[in-house]
């Protein structure tokens, strides 16, 4: 059953960057994996059609020396890897649709055919390079850009010279500044806009397309000893990923960390242009997460795994910690101190406590109850409304917010309403009151469940309510819990030390 308070969109196709397979995925990726799966959910939920693409990013001078220095094949160490990224999905509860891998035969193939027409129509030209290499970044750096003989990521970069095949990047300038303009949804969020804008106003040089130095990569369709630049190979997956699907083109939505939106707003968009292919909608950038305040890296042993951080505390305290504590856009900082108040006057105090006192209280009555409707029911028909705008406007952290206010007034109508005296001393009252607190929790179960992928299943059961009923998530005050039995059962979160 569709809400009657909010439009989903038809089809919502949604994609995360494809992941470098140079070792455990961390806190950093998981971060736009969960962000993205969370999109996705809701979605889904609402009825329209989800396509939600993640992936490997396999070829490239840093992953053949990595291969080498295990005596691995590339081959070997990216399967291992890939499945290794499949895993740790799998454990994060992310519902992806398609898993592209640049080293998928038809990824390959794609890439050499938009090579090939991008070469044939002229913007693919033949020159010769010269510049600053960093095999950190796969990516020449023009002199401005090095301090020190560092990129500015602070690793080392080599000169290094050869013959070269260009994509005239130059020539799609004024359209895409253009493009921009018209199209104010393109790049979010706004503040990283400004930044791209003055980039592209710097002036576009034309960007080296090909590599005579990398051998693990897609061949050069017009020079076998030479392989196609990484990032043109990789942006292509959001296309070839569809493999058959391509009815979900362009992409809805498409999310990465700040320090890639370079690619994705500037090299993306004109390579596309090229192609004719149609623009994805968004592009949008969050910020960069450091753990107690510290830049996170392995040589300070500071890194956050999420299979590590799930063994501690549980999956849905890490998707919901993510999105809570940290603006979604902006750079954040990890902190055990933030965890445990955000679990113990968050999770537990204020979500876990709810729930129990409601259910204590309804389960009084040991009967089921009638729909009415008052005051906390047109809020929180309001709430849902304000949760459907935060979407829309790529903002999580508003979603988790929204979500914790209706949690705020439905413990507030408790108190005000003293329904521990009424169930006494007023039961008819009473019922009425407690089916609007019921349907208040389905509501915050059916909110929470994109992002507490398990724990909104608990609230489900307690709350009479059956996960595979796609009626029992109706985002709208309604009758749905009406003759529901509901039973008091666990607490939903422990309090932490
Ligand atoms: N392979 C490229 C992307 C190609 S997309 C066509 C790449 N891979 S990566 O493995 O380095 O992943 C980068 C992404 O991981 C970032 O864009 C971001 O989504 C995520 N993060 C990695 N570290 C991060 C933080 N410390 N904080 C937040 N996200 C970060 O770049």
């Amino acid at each position: 059953m569709i809400s009657k308070l909010i439009t989903a969109p038809k089809k919502y196709y949604i994609t995360t960057p494809i992941y470098y397979v140079s070792g455990k995925m961390h806190l950093g990726h998981s971060y736009t994996t969960i962000a993205a799966d969370i999109f996705a959910r809701y979605y889904r939920m609402q009825g329209s059609d989800v396509f939600y693409l993640t992936g490997t990013d396999e070829h490239g001078l840093k992953i053949q020396q990595a291969a080498e220095s295990k005596g691995l094949t590339p081959k070997q160490f990216v399967d291992d890897l890939a499945n290794q990224a499949k895993d740790v999905w799998k454990l994060l509860d992310i519902s992806y649709d398609g898993f592209i891998r640049t080293t998928d035969p038809h990824h390959e193939k794609f890439v050499q055919e938009i090579v090939k027409k991008m070469f044939d129509k002229g913007d693919i030209y033949l020159g010769e390079y010269e510049g600053w290499y960093c095999k950190g970044c796969e990516s020449y750096f023009t002199e401005k850009e090095i301090q020190n003989g560092k990129c500015p990521m602070g690793h080392e970069v080599f000169k290094e010279k050869e013959k070269a095949y260009f994509f005239k990047l130059s020539k799609y300038q004024e359209w895409l500044l253009k493009y921009i303009e018209e199209h104010p949804e393109f790049i979010q969020p706004q503040s990283r806009k400004n930044e791209m804008l003055s980039f592209i106003k710097q002036g576009l040089d034309d960007l080296c397309v090909s590599r005579q130095s990398v051998s693990w990569g897609i061949k050069l369709p017009m020079d076998d000893k030479s392989t196609v630049y990484v990032w043109l190979d990789a942006l292509f997956n959001y296309y070839s990923g569809l493999q058959g699907k391509e009815q979900y083109w362009p992409p809805d939505l498409q999310l990465m960390g700040k320090e890639i939106f370079r690619f994705h707003t500037i090299y993306w968009p004109i390579f596309l242009k090229s192609m004719d292919m149609e623009l994805p909608i968004t592009e949008f950038a969050h910020g960069w997460w450091v753990v107690e305040g510290q830049k996170m890296s392995k040589s300070f042993g500071n890194m956050i795994y999420p299979d590590e951080f799930i063994k501690k505390y549980d999956l849905d305290t890490y998707r919901y910690y993510l999105f809570r504590e940290v603006s979604f856009g902006d750079d954040g900082s990890f902190s055990n101190k933030t965890l445990i108040e955000r679990i113990n006057n968050e999770l537990v105090a204020t979500l876990g406590n709810l729930f129990s006192r409601v259910l204590t209280l309804a389960s009084k009555r040991e009967k089921t109850f009638v729909y009415h409707k008052d005051d906390l029911a047109e809020k929180v028909d309001q709430k849902i409304i304000e949760i459907h705008k935060a979407y829309q406007e790529i903002n999580l952290t508003k979603v988790v917010g929204e979500i914790f206010e209706i949690c705020y007034l439905a413990n507030k109508y408790v108190q005000e309403n003293q329904l521990w005296v009424t169930v006494k001393e007023n039961p008819e009252l009473f019922d009425k009151q407690i089916y609007v607190l019921l349907e208040t929790l389905r509501i915050i179960a059916v909110e929470l469940s994109p992002i507490m992928t398990k724990k909104y299943k608990v609230m489900f059961e307690q709350l009479g309510l059956d996960i595979n009923n796609k009626e029992h998530y109706l985002l709208e005050f309604s009758k749905t819990m009406e003759g529901k039995i509901v039973k008091k059962g666990e607490y939903l979160f422990v309090k932490k030390e």
